[in-house]
């Protein structure tokens, strides 16, 4: 694990798998239509179990058409997870987006945050959101992905904002970009 202080709350970097993670909250990488999917949507479902879908549905009715927009965030519990907490937050699909697509991967994490302040929750897990399915490529995600948690984190909680990265190479890649932020280890 990769540790970085910064003024209002410590930003780690770590392998792993999202769904043990022990953190308040852990965010997801979900689809506008918030019924689940493959990746990390279907892990935390799986691990979550039924009543998520259940949660979702009732989320749902709440939104325009029943869709999550692109760039936006909502919580649920947590239920079978180890986190008490789950932020949905649907990132841009690469090739869709085009020059959008940096500031949509912004406003997942920022949206999310923003649902940790308001609701208290005093420690968050992100994975590497649109990296995957959706295709952004992990180079050029990792620094708008910490760039937008470094800005956050130097205002405002919360006081641990985790990246749980599924594989090295990802891991690799945020790393890179924490040390070309200038963000100091330690
Ligand atoms: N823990 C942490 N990260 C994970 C896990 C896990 N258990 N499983 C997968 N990942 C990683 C992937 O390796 C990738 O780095 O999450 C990152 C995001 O990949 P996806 O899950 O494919 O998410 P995304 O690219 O945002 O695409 C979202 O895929 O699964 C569907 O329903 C989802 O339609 C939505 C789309």
């Amino acid at each position: 694990m990769t540790t970085f202080s910064l003024r209002c709350g410590t930003l780690e970097l770590v392998q792993g798998d999202i769904t043990v993670a022990d953190t308040v909250a852990i965010a997801n990488a979900a689809n506008s239509m918030l019924m689940g999917g493959g990746g990390v949507d279907g892990a935390i479902h799986r691990a979550a179990g039924p009543e998520l879908l259940d949660a979702l549905r009732e989320v749902k009715r709440a939104l325009p058409g029943g869709l999550l927009d692109t760039g936006r965030a909502v919580l649920t519990p947590g239920f079978g997870l180890p986190a008490r907490v789950i932020l949905h937050c649907v990132g841009p699909i690469y090739e869709r987006e085009g020059e959008r697509a940096p500031e949509l991967l912004a406003s997942c994490y920022r949206e999310a945050l923003a649902l940790c302040r308001e609701h208290a929750i005093e420690s968050v897990s992100f994975p590497s959101i649109s990296t995957g399915v959706y295709g952004y490529p992990v180079t050029e995600a990792a620094p708008v992905a910490l760039g937008a948690v470094a800005a956050a984190l130097a205002e405002a909680g919360p006081r641990l904002c985790r990246f749980v990265l599924f594989d090295a190479e990802t891991l690799q890649a945020y790393l890179l970009a924490a040390r070309d932020l200038g963000l100091e280890p330690g």
